[in-house]
């Protein structure tokens, strides 16, 4: 797993230069994008531009490490951890929060799980690190059943 000391580091490079990247985002007018600023073999960084009353589904990141940053704005965050025992399924909400700029999370593993809006009228930024790189990730429904697997995929990539 990638070290948090490192998540630091890497935040801190593409803050560095949001004056550089933030300009170039796909902007819509509902939902969100996801920019991709960076790519390597242990992880990649990506830009995710929230418009009003954007909202996720209850979502994973696959078996990747999610680290996630605001830049601007607010996003209100649902925190669930999924179990499953003897082909039990359970899902439980471990909280709900609002994250404004500066403020950091992170998901450590397939079990953790969380859904991201923002119910505001402005917009809002986040940067996202994904510890590997993932291409599928599953959806799910309020009792931790998932619904689907989805294939990530970007907006735009400048990196
Ligand atoms: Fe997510």
């Amino acid at each position: 797993m990638i070290a948090e000391i490192e998540i630091d580091r890497i935040v801190a490079e593409h803050v560095e230069r949001r004056l550089q990247w933030e300009p170039l985002l796909p902007r819509r007018r509902t939902g969100y994008t996801r920019t991709r600023l960076t790519a390597c073999d242990t992880y990649e960084v990506l830009a995710l531009l929230w418009f009003p009353e954007a909202l996720t589904p209850i979502h994973d990141h696959g078996d990747s490490y999610c680290a996630t940053r605001v830049l601007a704005g607010e996003l209100h965050v649902a925190r669930y951890e999924r179990t499953e025992e003897a082909g039990a399924i359970a899902m439980r909400l471990v909280e709900r929060g609002v994250q404004r700029a500066g403020d950091g999370d992170a998901l450590q593993s397939a079990r953790q799980l969380h859904s991201v809006a923002n119910p505001g009228s402005r917009e809002a930024l986040s940067l996202h690190v994904y510890a590997p790189r993932f291409t599928a990730f599953g959806i799910y429904d309020e009792s931790g059943a998932r619904r689907s697997l989805a294939s990530s995929r970007y907006d735009a990539v400048l990196g």
